[in-house]
């Protein structure tokens, strides 16, 4: 059903509106989510001009892929004609007031009904300025819906995130916030709850009884790019670790909701963080090793340390991997390996449940290995989507031997292109009220304890960076660190 509703965009001349936010919406109102009763207000300190704004927009459309014919087309322009442009400075009370005078002129125009949604595109420091000022300046409507669509970073350690949270929660209710991880908006995450809770065999198998260990990894193959400013101040840990793969964690840990939604959701993840082990220090370097890249084996690529932006020392790791231990009722004890990091040897999203040996193998004398293959069952969440079962079968031979095989599974071009992309899919539910796909406070803030203690040890002692390879699955320790549990990653396209 269409929505009416007035978006807010602070940061609107930045990358992640031209690159996510103006396509998303765009693709929305192709299927109709949104049709007349829309209107989109871009602020920032840019003086552009409506027309401006709107060749911004339509190049935006143009540069997301699409055929671009779609650009020029009646829709496209009529879509853009629903945007505004707004000179702003944050710090700038009048500015408030000229906004309010637009969203209210814009929200008779369009009947918007009073719905508001202020989407945050912009450096977390100014978030509490902003949402107070929408408050006394009384951009927030009482006639209609008011949502705060905020990225990451959410601060830089716990102290800093509460500060953050208070700040932004004298104007709005947590029902009101949507903290976005855009991994939650990923098609194949989503579907964990669905493979987890709509399968009796996966189910009934999904406990420390039968799961030897699992592991997840999120390897990127590109570098810092241009961001090194921002990267310098945060790193693989706060970047990747905090949010994307410990919101991942809750997923594959929380006992089962009693219903998909997002309250009873909410609350299973917030368990599943709150029983994963908060290390003291020395647990904390036994359990997670860090990495910074080098040069890549051809000296072609950079080494971190001479990106652009990068200081020539940095202290900064680009990538960590680390072992959680979940004191859950159904999966303590089963140990939960992470690995996340830049220039690693392919872009791959993926996760694996690795099952026990069997108790008893009666197939020990025969002539198939005496040890047989462990169960595995992987996920893979990107750029592949699909799954792969790991199990052991006869191997055709005359005499009795066993072997593994793999079932597969994996998605289509044509079914993955239909699929829509996590910031289409978020701004959606937002739309929709639907908070289940987004971080809860107290998510966010256990998230920050888990890997605050880290964070606090590292910055203790220097590293010795680089220690990894451009190109590589990270630094030698992350090898080791299975190795020592007797185990190995089950990912290795470099082995
Ligand atoms: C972002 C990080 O949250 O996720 C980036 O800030 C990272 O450093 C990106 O590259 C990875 O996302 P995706 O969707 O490409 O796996």
């Amino acid at each position: 059903m269409a929505q009416s509703a007035l978006f807010i965009i602070f940061g609107g001349t930045g990358d992640l509106a031209y690159r996510k936010l103006y396509p998303s919406l765009f693709r929305l109102y192709e299927k109709g989510y949104l049709k007349d009763d829309f209107a989109v207000i871009g602020t920032a300190r840019r003086p552009w001009t409506d027309e401006h704004y709107h060749e911004v927009v339509m190049n935006a459309i143009a540069d997301d892929g699409h055929e671009s014919d779609r650009t020029n087309s009646e829709l496209a322009h009529k879509f853009a004609s629903h945007f505004y442009y707004q000179s702003h400075n944050v710090n700038d009370t009048e500015h408030y007031v000229a906004l309010r005078n637009l969203a209210d002129k814009l929200d008779a125009k369009y009947n918007l009904k009073g719905n508001r949604i202020y989407y945050l595109a912009m450096a977390p420091r100014f978030f509490g300025t902003i949402a107070g000022h929408l408050k006394s300046e009384k951009l927030i409507t009482d006639h209609g819906y008011n949502r705060l669509i905020i990225e990451k970073p959410f601060g830089r350690d716990l102290q800093t995130a509460k500060d953050l949270n208070d700040a932004i929660s004298a104007a709005f209710s947590e029902e009101q916030i949507y903290r976005i991880d855009h991994y939650l908006g990923k098609e194949a995450i989503q579907s964990i709850a669905a493979l987890r809770f709509g399968n009796e065999v996966i189910g009934s198998l999904w406990n420390k009884a039968h799961i030897d260990n699992i592991q997840i990894t999120l390897a990127e193959s590109l570098g810092v790019e241009e961001r090194a400013g921002y990267y310098e101040t945060a790193g693989a840990l706060r970047d990747m670790v905090q949010n994307h793969i410990l919101q991942i964690v809750s997923l594959l840990t929380m006992e089962e909701p009693k219903a998909y939604t997002a309250s009873e959701l909410r609350d299973r993840k917030v368990e599943a963080l709150r029983n994963i082990k908060i290390y003291s220090p020395e647990e904390a370097l036994q359990n997670f090793v860090r990495g910074q890249y080098g040069e890549d084996a051809d000296h072609e690529q950079l080494d971190y340390r001479h990106e652009e932006g990068t200081d020539e020392n940095s202290q900064i790791e680009t990538f960590v991997a680390g072992k959680l231990e979940t004191e859950s009722p159904s999966l303590a004890g089963v140990p939960i390996y992470v690995r996340t990091g830049k220039r690693l040897a392919q872009k791959s999203t993926q996760i694996s449940i690795v099952f026990k040996d069997l108790k008893q193998n009666i197939f020990a004398n025969s002539e198939s290995d005496t040890k047989l293959a462990q169960n595995v069952l992987t996920l893979f969440i990107e750029p592949d989507q699909g799954y792969r079962f790991d199990i052991n079968v006869k191997s055709g031979e005359q005499s009795y031997g066993v072997m593994p095989i793999h079932l597969d599974y994996h998605k289509s071009a044509a079914k993955k292109a239909k699929v829509p992309e996590a910031y289409e899919k978020l701004i959606h539910d937002a739309l929709d009220g639907n908070r289940t796909n987004f971080a809860h406070w107290h998510e966010v803030a256990q998230a920050w304890r888990i890997v605050d203690v880290v964070r606090k040890t590292w910055d203790k002692q220097d590293a010795d960076f680089p220690n990894y390879v451009s190109g590589t699955m990270g630094p030698e320790a992350a090898e080791e660190l299975l190795r020592r549990d007797h185990r190995t990653w089950v990912y290795n396209p470099k082995r």
